[in-house]
């Protein structure tokens, strides 16, 4: 499959940017220097599990640069494509860059909170970050729904997380960057949500494949290449629930509300969604 030939039409993408945009405005923004009073944050009011989970958070966000990267190699803006696959990216790029800028304040608020709560200090954290900061991040996928179609499951996924754990702790300030965070995510959760089902109504079945295909291999960012992820994934679900699974059945939503009458292919990769989620 040939990236730049599966694009959506350019006007399709601008009105997924748009409407992301529209959601987004500078009124309901907020930032890490005003948003929350850093002097009341404390680290005594949360479990030990609790503290991890805030520490595996702040990584997996901090990773921005790596995530970034991703659209940059998969979706130029520059000489390397041709003029109409330079369209769409730059319109897409709009979302991105707001998106990216939305993501790093995510990872200096866990950042801030950390040090402002007392579970670590700066220079550490940051020589901390930087370690699973340089490990690589790609997409290994070849047809666009697909970067859409995951990054929906894993902003929803996180979305989830934070609000389960926002559920659980007894500090407010933590409480309250939590719901920052989730609020975002479902923002960007909706984009996504709004891409995929464009593809599946301009392309149909042809999305099928590719979209089974990052169910079939989906794994959570740094998966693959965080040491001990999976103990630390499992330590963290203990403190809420954090299953990516739960998130499949949003991916569901998407292509119920987006056609009409389902295809047998539709329908056959809805039932292979279902049985991702049962396995889990
Ligand atoms: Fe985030
Ligand atoms: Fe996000």
């Amino acid at each position: 499959m040939n990236m730049e030939s599966a694009l959506l039409p350019v006007d399709e993408v601008a009105a997924a940017v748009d409407g992301f945009l529209a959601a987004s405005p500078a009124t309901r923004a907020w930032d890490v220097e005003t948003a929350f009073d850093w002097s009341l944050a404390d680290a005594g009011r949360l479990t030990e599990g609790q503290r991890s989970a805030v520490q595996f958070v702040t990584l997996i966000e901090d990773h921005l640069p790596g995530y970034f990267d991703v659209y940059h190699r998969h979706f130029p803006v520059d000489d390397t494509v041709d003029r109409t696959t330079f369209i769409h990216n730059r319109e897409l790029y709009h979302f991105t860059v707001r998106w990216a800028l939305e993501e790093d304040t995510h990872a200096r608020a866990l950042a801030r909170y950390q040090e402002a709560a007392g579970i670590a200090d700066r220079g550490s954290l940051r020589a901390e970050l930087a370690v699973e900061g340089q490990q690589p991040f790609d997409l290994p996928y070849d047809h666009p729904v697909q970067f859409f179609a995951y990054a929906l499951v894993q902003e929803k996924a996180t979305q989830m997380y934070y609000q389960h754990l926002r559920d659980v702790v007894d500090e407010p300030i933590l409480a309250s960057v939590l719901g920052r965070l989730s609020r975002d995510e479902a923002r960007h959760f909706s984009f996504m949500a709004d891409v995929v089902g464009r593809y599946l109504r301009v392309q149909g079945d042809a999305t099928v494949e590719p979209i089974r295909d990052v169910i079939a291999n989906f794994r959570m960012p740094l998966a693959d290449t965080m040491r001990g992820y999976w103990r630390w994934a499992l330590k963290i679900a203990d403190v809420a629930s954090y299953d990516h699974t739960e998130a499949y059945e949003h991916l569901v939503k998407v292509i119920d509300r987006t056609v009409d009458a389902r295809s047998d292919r539709l329908d056959e990769l809805v039932r292979f969604i279902g049985e991702c989620n049962a396995l889990a």
